[in-house]
């Protein structure tokens, strides 16, 4: 029979409604799941959030989130909060006894983090953390093929992810941008999905040399409910006191050398999150904006030697569930189901599937390393 699972979600922005509907979907995707999600209780400040998530689907909404994670009925706690709420909400509902999914950085740096990965093995629950990017096929694709030898032995390994949320002046202050509520800027935002890619694909970063810098120190301040893309409703300026950019040589414990770069205010790119492995004998490069895409590249010696476009299809981790036909795009959302089932899989069987909060805790001693790193100007260890 199959068993119900409460959803308790707490923080009903972007996030919270990406999380919602990926459990509403999720069944629709995977029908033998052998679990039902069941929309208990969502919790938020906003009455308007709460309104939409009732108008959706949930039982109950709470302007406090304490009545998620006291209700006896929520199984699951999906923390979609702004990062200086993590460890508190996190920890709380790991005490109840509950799983969480909570959203990356999971704190505002190793110490929160650590606090919720010491509250998740003494509960002995699961955790999820929202890396959806190791869920694209084609990411899965690269992965196995990195793993089968694909492309001989990596030696060069680069990843950036340069975003365009916060490229004009007028971008407005959002939580992000205070480090007291954020705490770090692209690193935290960015850099974590860089990070933990890196790790899953080729492996753990050893020590490295990190710079960071703001190109817009001050913003105009944010009023009432915007989201990181809104643009500047105040004439009133506040600092920005944590990074738009920041930067990483590394070598990983592999040997392998590599770079990274994260930015929050680049002209161009919009969503430009891209890695490009180097080895032996082939490389392979994807990125976000074009996330249906594989760039395969063989060395042979018949002289007809380039990067083939593989599209994603029926054939690769995960697509058929999606869609039926190859080049049928599937989009950011799907990877968020696909992260669900995932997810929701370890809480059926009672087993830790990654990613979750142990490869946060690596990813954000990385982040620190960058910080120290441009902070001492000497190369850092990363683990
Ligand atoms: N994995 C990803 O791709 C991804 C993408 C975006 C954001 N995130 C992460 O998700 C988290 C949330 O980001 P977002 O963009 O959804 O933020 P957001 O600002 O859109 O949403 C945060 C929500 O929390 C609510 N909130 C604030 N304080 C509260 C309180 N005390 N009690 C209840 N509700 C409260 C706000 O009203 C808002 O609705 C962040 O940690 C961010 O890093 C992850």
């Amino acid at each position: 029979m199959e068993r119900d699972i409460g959803v308790g979600v707490i923080g009903l922005g972007w996030m919270g409604r990406v999380h919602t509907a990926a459990y509403r979907r999720v069944l629709e995707h995977f029908p033998d799941l052998g679990v039902r999600p069941r929309l208990v209780k969502a919790a938020d400040v906003s009455a308007e959030r709460r309104r939409h998530a009732e108008r959706v689907g949930f039982e109950a909404t709470a302007e406090d989130w304490r009545a998620v994670v006291d209700d006896p009925a929520v199984d699951v706690v999906n923390v979609t909060l702004p990062n200086v709420m993590h460890r508190e909400v996190a920890v709380a509902a790991l005490e109840a006894g509950k799983h969480v999914w909570v959203e990356k950085p999971v704190g505002r740096g190793v110490a929160d983090t650590q606090a919720v990965a010491d509250a998740a093995r003494t509960a002995g629950v699961v955790t999820g953390v929202g890396f959806c990017y190791r869920f694209a096929p084609a990411v899965q694709h690269a992965h196995r093929l990195i793993a089968d030898g694909a492309v001989g032995e990596v030696n060069h390994y680069r990843a950036v992810f340069l975003a365009d949320y916060a490229n004009r002046p007028d971008g407005a202050a959002s939580w992000r941008f205070q480090r007291a509520v954020a705490g770090s800027g692209a690193l935290g935002d960015l850099m974590a999905h860089v990070v933990d890619l890196t790790h899953h694909l080729v492996g753990p970063i050893e020590r490295l040399s990190g710079r960071t810098a703001t190109m817009i120190p001050r913003r105009p301040r944010q009023l009432g409910e915007g989201t990181h893309f809104s643009r500047g409703d105040s004439d009133e300026l506040v600092d920005v006191d944590n990074e738009d950019w920041a930067a990483a040589l590394c070598e990983l414990e592999s040997g392998t050398v590599g770079s990274l770069e994260a930015s929050r205010v680049v002209v161009g790119p919009r969503v430009g999150m891209r890695f490009e492995v180097h080895g032996t004998t082939g490389a392979l490069a994807w990125e976000l904006e074009r996330m249906n895409e594989l760039e395969r590249f063989a060395l042979s010696d018949d002289g007809d030697e380039g990067y083939t476009r593989i599209l994603t299809g029926a054939q690769h981790p995960d697509f058929a569930a999606f869609q039926p036909g190859a080049g049928v795009p599937m989009g950011y959302d799907d990877l968020r189901v696909l992260e669900a089932r995932n997810f929701l899989a370890g809480v059926r069987d009672g087993e830790q599937r990654e990613p979750g909060v142990e490869q946060m805790l690596a990813t954000a001693r990385v982040l620190e390393a960058i910080e120290r790193s441009a902070e001492s100007g000497a190369w850092e260890p990363a683990r």
